[in-house]
């Protein structure tokens, strides 16, 4: 008899926990985040506190497929469409996976895995897949889009005028307050910050394919960023670099001398890097090996340019801006412009520099202004579709910032 009692209390205990968990609670996680030190005031919350072993905040978790998921009820995870996997908050709690393959869905869960239907087969599905995400808490507004694997057709390198546009299949962004560029090609291990701006409700992911002979896969991790915390983006930046190293490369990047055509069309975005407390500068290389990996940015029309003529206004179509960019390490250029060693647009095929008397690449090259942002311009077609002069291969840069010397001062 005593036992049936305690079942029936557990069952009871059981039941307001479902209660709790109901779908489109929106109030949800904050309950579940609540702690326990506050006053308790009205009935219904002294009672709950009863239970407050079962309250857990859900915050991000490790699943054993080693993805990332969300602490939640195992009803939460179904409600939400999710797969538990493992547990959290030492065993009341599973940690929920969301991945989604199936187009036009929506979700607002914090970490979402978005991957074409079939994924890890691939994809030849001609016509538009979206994913509609919306918000998972109030405070957030900013999308971090992590491309775990992302291969799409190549842009197009067959006709003159479209050199380097995303015309077979492109990756769009629609509903976002900055302006994300179409990308396609091969993008793993790129990332994309979208703003979502405060009268919007939902941003959505595009991928859009023609044609059903170009097998595309696509994975890509929706995180959910907050405002003002220190991993919040700037609002310019589509990308963001927070550590003290790291690789700057432009989408569809090969590491390879082919296709010739790499780089695409339309582009216009700031890659920012955030600023390590006594760090002054950034010293920017091109990615080694160079010699099989070229770095080139379109030039002039036809052929190659001279040296010396790669920079600043001679860069009229296509170009990499850095402020007062110099190969002058630990000093300090204050006005822009080519005679003084500093730059501020780069481009062309014969290598990394502003001098204007070298044949040579220079190797490294460094920029001493903050906030510490490289942005990348390219109009609306490429040069030479056929020569090899890999003038469209784009770039690879090493970047590492540079602490602040006695001899450095700020500008
Ligand atoms: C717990 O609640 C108190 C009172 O509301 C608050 O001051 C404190 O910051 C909270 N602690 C955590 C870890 O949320
Ligand atoms: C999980 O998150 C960590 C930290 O952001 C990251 O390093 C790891 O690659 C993520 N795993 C997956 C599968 O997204
Ligand atoms: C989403 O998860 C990431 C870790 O993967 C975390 O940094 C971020 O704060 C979470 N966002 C929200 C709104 O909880």
């Amino acid at each position: 008899m005593g036992s049936d009692k305690s079942n029936k209390v557990l069952i009871v205990v059981l039941l307001i926990f479902i209660q709790l968990a109901k779908p489109g609670d929106a109030k949800l996680s904050e309950k579940l985040a609540r702690n326990n030190t506050e006053s308790e005031g009205t009935r219904e919350e002294k009672f709950l506190s009863l239970f407050s072993i079962v309250r857990f905040p859900n915050v991000v978790c490790t699943a054993t497929n080693s993805y990332n998921g969300t602490c939640l009820t195992s009803a939460e995870c179904t409600t939400n469409g999710g797969t538990a996997s493992g547990t959290c908050a030492s065993g009341f709690g599973v940690c929920c996976v969301v991945t989604i393959q199936t187009c036009g869905s929506s979700t607002s869960l914090n970490n979402t895995y978005w991957q074409n239907s079939g994924f890890s087969s691939a994809y030849t599905t001609a016509g538009q897949c979206s994913l509609f995400v919306s918000r998972a808490s109030s405070d957030v507004d900013q999308l971090r889009l992590e491309f775990l694997t992302f291969t799409l057709a190549q842009p197009d390198s067959a006709t003159l005028s479209t050199t380097g546009q995303c015309i077979t299949d492109s990756f769009t962004v629609s509903g976002s307050a900055n302006i994300v560029p179409a990308i396609c090609g091969s993008n793993a291990n790129q990332h994309m910050y979208v703003n979502i701006g405060p009268g919007t409700s939902t941003v959505t992911l595009s991928i859009i394919t023609s044609g059903t002979t170009t097998s595309r896969y696509w994975n890509i991790r929706v995180i959910q960023i907050p405002q003002n915390t220190d991993y919040t983006a700037p609002d310019n930046c589509l990308q963001w670099f927070t550590e003290a190293a790291g690789t700057l490369v432009s989408f569809n990047y090969q590491y390879a001398a082919a296709p010739i055509v790499q780089h695409l069309a339309y582009q216009d975005y700031t890659m920012c890097i955030r600023t390590n407390q006594g760090f002054c500068g950034v010293k920017y290389a091109l990615c080694t090996p160079t010699a099989s990996y070229p770095y080139g940015i379109s030039t002039v029309a036809a052929g190659t340019a001279a040296p010396g003529t790669v920079m600043d206004s001679s860069c009229a179509y296509d170009w990499l801006q850095i402020p007062c960019v110099t190969d002058q390490a630990n000093s300090i250029v204050t006005s822009v412009g080519a005679t003084v060693g500093c730059a501020s647009k780069l481009c062309g095929i014969l290598g990394f520099t502003v001098t204007t008397d070298s044949t040579t690449a220079t190797t490294s090259l460094y920029s001493y202004r903050r906030p510490f942002e490289v942005r990348f311009y390219t109009d609306y077609k490429e040069f030479l579709v056929t020569a090899a002069a890999a003038e469209n291969y784009g770039f690879c840069l090493t970047y590492t910032q540079q602490p602040c010397l006695s001899t450095v001062t700020s500008g």
